[in-house]
């Protein structure tokens, strides 16, 4: 992992109003902050006119003869092709399209039940969103380790070195915490797990909007991502190694291939939004060309780049928005040191002393601000944060298109609750 993060003139340097302008729900309703991206961000333009388009003029079934549905079989390929040059795939063909990460999860997790042998167990851990643990703790005559997070709120890969074996079949954990935004280091994870002989399922659906990804770099064998978070329509996408891919047992019906990605994708999906995604990566790519001089790079270049910047912004978006908690004497849970702020995004869960969590968002919604109060669909991190699982914490999670201006009016809100308490 980066050993640090430089957000020098990031502020001044992003320019985050025109990057604005393309996302028509937020210039809808100028009025209102949308601080609840974690649960799903908005869609630039570019995204609504793929979707709008598709279901205008494509919207039929693949795998006819006929010009609209050969139209969808390149709409499919084309989106493929993007999200194979997001991730940097080895081929787009290890890129598959469906609902969402849990039912990627559910997929690869019934297909991995069914090679255990001696390697049984699989690692979990308490940090991950439920979807990364529930559904492994699942897998029948599966026995499951736990990789528990240290106090300061991140996963330490010299833990997992402790629990890995010859025994142990599968890792997984999350790239970045949906809950606590600390971003773990899954290039170390995975080198650990491979010198066991074990393979790694990453859930990168929280990282996704915040940071570069890139499979190859990260070495892992399977990475999920659902798109609603990165800027589509709802949808999702799993990342697999070829070879792990062509040797996995799925269910597939008798007409469908044992080759991926056709193995790995059950059904119809739903092809607009597939569509969408494609739009979406090149909202991204075209982000990465705006933001450079030269503006003939390839497109992972440019999503590099554009990745790159994000993560400068929203690391001086995460210090200030630390800053202001601090200042207010919230509870903050996870990764808050400014020397650590390469080891998060910006999305963080509180508590205020003598506040319910429902009644700040409640103040916050009569204000116009969008959060969000409860457990993060992660009961069990609730828990180890000894926070009450029913009433949970509250999350301030934000992306690129939000700004400085939109933290001070939250602090406004919050100091006004807090004196109110
Ligand atoms: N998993 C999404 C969240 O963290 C819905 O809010």
């Amino acid at each position: 992992m980066k050993a640090s993060l430089s957000t020098d003139n990031a502020l001044e340097r992003f320019p985050v109003q025109s990057i604005r302008g393309n996302f028509p729900a937020l210039n809808l309703d100028e009025n209102f902050v949308f601080f609840d991206n974690a649960a799903g961000a908005q869609v630039p333009q570019a995204v609504l006119d793929a979707v709008n388009h598709h279901l205008l003029v494509n919207n039929v079934q693949r795998g006819g003869r006929y010009s609209k549905s050969l139209a969808v079989d390149a709409v499919i390929a084309r989106a493929r092709e993007s999200v194979a040059i997001l991730l940097n795939t080895r081929d787009p063909s290890e890129v598959a399209f469906g609902m969402n990460a849990t039912s990627f999860i559910r997929l690869i997790s019934l297909a991995i039940g069914q090679t255990l042998a001696e390697r049984d167990e699989i690692i979990v851990t308490d940090m991950d969103h439920e979807a990364n643990i529930a559904t492994w703790l699942a897998v029948p005559n599966a026995k499951i380790v736990w990789w528990k997070m240290r106090e300061d709120g991140n996963l330490y890969v010299e833990d997992l070195q402790e629990i890995l074996s010859s025994r142990t079949r599968l890792v997984a954990c999350t790239v970045t915490s949906n809950a606590l935004g600390s971003i773990v280091d899954v290039a170390a994870a995975a080198k650990a797990a491979h010198h066991f002989g074990a393979e790694i399922f990453l859930d990168c659906v929280h990282y996704g909007p915040h940071g570069l990804i890139d499979v190859q770099a990260m070495d892992c064998d399977y990475l999920v991502c659902s798109g609603y978070k990165i800027f589509s329509p709802h949808m999702g996408f799993l990342w697999g190694r070829r070879e792990i891919l062509q040797s996995l047992p799925t269910f597939r019906e008798d007409f469908i291939p044992d080759e991926p990605p056709a193995k790995i994708e059950a059904g119809t999906f739903i092809y607009e939004n597939v569509a969408g995604v494609d739009a979406a990566v090149q909202y991204l790519e075209g982000l990465g060309a705006m933001l450079q001089e030269k503006r003939h790079n390839s497109r992972r270049d440019n999503i590099t780049h554009a990745m790159q910047a994000v993560r400068a912004y929203e690391g001086a978006l995460s210090m200030e928005l630390l800053r202001v908690l601090r200042e207010i004497g919230a509870t903050i849970y996870g990764i808050q040191d400014e020397s650590r702020l390469h080891e998060r995004v910006p999305t963080v869960c509180f508590n205020l002393p003598g506040l319910q969590p429902a009644r700040v968002t409640e103040g916050m919604a009569d204000a116009r601000i969008g959060v969000r109060d409860g457990h993060m669909y992660a009961p069990r991190l609730m828990r180890r944060l000894g926070v009450d699982q029913d009433s949970g914490v509250v999350r301030i999670s934000l992306v690129h298109y939000n700004t400085v201006q939109e933290i001070h009016r939250f602090q406004d809100v919050l100091q006004s609750l807090s004196r109110h308490a």
